[in-house]
């Protein structure tokens, strides 16, 4: 099967107009595996842990051993239950104080004689959780797809670096001014490359850039420009860390649909988790994780060496993302073409964020 032909697939409202971040909070976010953080981070044996899965606040536990996800909401009148993160034997709703097992359960309801006996049944709604290769992943829609088949072959692709054995050496937040479409657009942008990160990308060889699609997901990988020659984007003092993969030597990059992107090379790999906050708003969360280096001044040198480049190349890319989103909310905006094969990744995701939209997506 052909892949959809690049062309623009939506609307310049679905980049600012509030019905369209709506639609795609609903039939995208509230129904897609999302990046959820580092499986180190979840909760241990009697935590719980808080967080948004697009419009829908989560709750994941663990007891007997078991990671689950539910939805943060009451079965009574539907209050959010809890925030942040903690150890509890029991979740108590603090609005009636129906109370719930860390399983789901529903354990407890004051005056239950005032409850029809269906109530009693009342547990916690799933969702779905998953932990692989030290990432985890939520999904709200405990119908949704399960998470090994929406990986698919992106978990060979991925697998070559082991996260659950990385240090993050670099974490960071940036808030955009702009969609999250056009972030995610430019990060599958191969045209890009050579032209905005002209002075802060060096090494590669991006003539000779390849992508594949693989579901929705965009896999990335371009060779050293010098081959042998560590680039001066891997950070000098730590040591290798990817573990097979037939590319060679090169950076590879991905997007997983819909927002877990990310770029891994020989010594380091980078997590960027996009999140939509408003049709015109986006938070990137950027995780860069490495191995264990020594010694710890070589170290230190090569973590800054490596820093000193990682926000200017994203400074780049925010920069240009913000440039459209400054641009496309006028009345007569129209995109030109797209480069053959370096920007046909873009008609692709629109395609698909289109579909899901499906029937009555609102207009332009
Ligand atoms: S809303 Fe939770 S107990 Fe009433
Ligand atoms: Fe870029």
């Amino acid at each position: 099967m052909s892949p959809p032909a690049p062309a623009a697939a939506l609307p310049r409202a679905a980049y600012f107009r509030p019905d369209w971040f709506a639609a795609e909070q609903e039939r995208i976010f509230a129904r897609s595996w999302l990046f959820a953080g580092l499986a180190a981070d979840a909760p241990a044996e009697g935590g719980y842990w808080t967080l948004e899965a697009g419009p829908c606040p989560l709750l994941l536990t663990r007891s007997g051993g078991v990671l689950r996800a539910f939805h943060n909401r009451c079965r009574h009148r539907g209050a959010k239950l809890v925030e942040g993160r903690g150890a509890a034997r029991l979740i108590t709703c603090f609005y009636h104080r129906w109370c719930y097992q860390l399983d789901g359960r529903l354990r407890g309801i004051p005056d239950a004689q005032r409850f029809p006996e269906e109530a009693r049944a009342l547990g916690l709604e799933t969702a779905l959780v998953a932990e692989w290769n030290g990432l985890l992943f939520v999904n709200a829609d405990a119908q949704a797809e399960p998470f090994e088949a929406w990986l698919g072959d992106a978990g060979a692709f991925l697998a070559p670096w082991p996260v659950a054995a990385l240090t993050p050496v670099h974490r960071a937040t940036h808030m955009l001014r702009a969609n999250w479409k056009l972030f995610l657009e430019n990060h599958i942008d191969g045209y890009h490359l050579a032209h905005l990160h002209r002075d802060s990308i060096d090494g590669l060889d991006h003539a000779a850039q390849r992508w594949t699609a693989s579901g929705r997901h965009w896999l990335f990988f371009e060779p050293l420009s010098r081959p042998g020659i560590r680039p001066p984007f891997e950070p000098a003092g730590f040591p290798a860390i990817r573990q097979g993969g037939a590319d060679g030597m090169g950076s590879t990059a991905w997007k997983l649909f819909p927002t877990f992107a990310g770029a891994g090379g020989e010594s380091f790999v980078a997590l960027l988790n996009v999140v939509p906050l408003a049709p015109a708003q986006t938070r990137v969360d950027v995780m860069v994780l490495a191995g264990q280096a020594s010694p710890l001044a070589r170290a230190w040198a090569g973590t800054k060496a490596a820093l000193s480049r990682t926000p200017d190349v994203l400074a780049e890319d925010v920069r240009a993302v913000e440039a459209i989103q400054a641009a496309i909310g006028a009345p007569g905006w129209r995109e030109g073409p797209l480069a053959r094969g370096w920007e046909d990744a873009i008609g692709v995701f629109r395609s698909h964020v289109a579909a899901l939209i499906g029937e009555g997506a609102p207009g332009d």
